[in-house]
């Protein structure tokens, strides 16, 4: 007698299983995650040759990924039942962004990727994104495939870059620049204060005065939401680079948790300073602000993204001694296609 063997994609019958792509519930999130994490971590192994420990270095994408923008997250379920894909999109006002996106491993090669990345663009489309972009994996045939089937194009290389932090002489980690609202930064005639600590009526007009940066680096870009979401829910905070009264720059940065920060670093998802003070030696020491801080709150290590068409952002971290800790490519399509200045000096994870 033959033994009944499961195939992905179809059930006991030999049927074909009806996936289909939805929204996340939050009845999903733990689900979603577990997807991700399987789906990554096999990718790794099969890279790498062995298993992560902890898949992303413990870093999390899912449950504040959705609260922000639940339109924009999706699951792929098989009959109803199972979920066995999942994909997180955001828009950053104008820049949809696509990704993470995932599917188990033996349900891979079945056209769900494609089902999934197609719900992130009507998403897209219904928020009127004019340039959508995504991460990915530069030296992975399938990968590169997959986005190119629907219209993207693969630009410059994304980097993720990191620096040990300066331990004080092995003291034990103080608290005092983590926790107060402002502090100057060593050397200069800047301040770091922290977006938590405004009153809420300055909260709104500190996003207006940041969107006015984002929108100098590209029409329409709009953190708002990024801003709003670590604040809620405390997965780091908004580092405000001030001079004055100016505002200089602003960096949102994430401390493990259940953040996407890895355990022992503060990760920057987004920094830019503003184009009329685009300096790099500005940019030199906001990170120096940043170090401080993560030495601060006892963490080992700075992350920061840096996207290649922004030299000047990554000549200064090669000066400031950050190494690369991941390589990744740059998937763009749509309008302003080519918005990016070099000059800028701006660091954004699009992952
Ligand atoms: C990337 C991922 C989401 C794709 O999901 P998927 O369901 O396998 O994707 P699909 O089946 O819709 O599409 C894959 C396409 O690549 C093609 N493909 C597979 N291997 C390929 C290769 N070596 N070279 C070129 N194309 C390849 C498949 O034939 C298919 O195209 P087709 O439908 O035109 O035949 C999935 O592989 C995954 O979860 N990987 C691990 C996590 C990950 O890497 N996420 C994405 C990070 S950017």
């Amino acid at each position: 007698m033959r033994a009944t063997v499961d195939r992905t994609g179809t059930d006991s019958h030999g049927r074909a299983a009806k996936i289909q792509v939805r929204r996340i519930k939050k009845g999903d999130l733990a689900k979603a995650r577990e997807v991700l994490e399987l789906a990554f971590s096999d990718w790794y192994e099969r890279q790498m040759g062995s298993r992560p420990r902890q898949v992303f270095g413990g870093a999390q994408y899912v449950h504040h990924r959705w609260l922000m923008e639940p339109w924009g997250c999706f699951v792929a379920e098989e009959d109803g039942t199972k979920i066995v894909g999942t994909a997180l999109a955001a828009a950053w006002g104008g820049i949809g962004i696509a990704g993470p996106v995932a599917v188990l491993t033996n349900y891979q090669n079945q056209g769900i990727g494609q089902q999934l990345l197609r719900a992130m663009d009507e998403f897209f489309e219904e928020n009127k994104t004019a340039l959508q972009g995504a991460v990915t994996y530069p030296t992975s045939p399938k990968h590169l495939y997959l986005y190119h089937q629907l219209g993207y194009h693969a630009k410059g290389l994304a980097l993720v870059m990191s620096r040990p932090v300066d331990r004080r002489n092995g003291a034990a980690p103080v608290m005092p620049a983590a926790a107060a609202a402002a502090v100057k930064v060593k050397g200069t005639p800047f301040t770091a204060r922290r977006f938590s600590s405004l009153e809420e009526a300055k909260k709104k007009a500190t996003i207006a005065r940041i969107h006015r940066i984002t929108n100098a680096v590209c029409r329409g870009l709009d953190l708002g939401k990024e801003i709003e979401i670590v604040d809620g829910l405390a997965l780091g905070d908004t580092l405000l680079l001030e001079r004055g009264r100016d505002l200089l720059g602003f960096a949102i940065y994430h401390a493990p948790g259940v953040s996407e920060a890895p355990v022992g670093s503060l990760y920057v998802k987004f920094l830019a300073l503003d184009s009329a003070h685009k300096r790099t030696e500005h940019l030199e020491q906001f990170l120096v602000a940043l170090e401080e801080l993560a030495s601060d709150l006892g963490l080992a290590r700075v992350l920061v993204p840096v996207y290649l068409r922004y030299h000047a952002a990554y000549s200064t971290l090669v000066r400031c001694g950050y190494q690369v800790d991941i390589t990744m490519v740059r998937m763009q399509r749509g309008k302003q296609e080519d918005y990016e200045d070099p000059t800028h000096l701006v660091l954004d994870d699009w992952r």
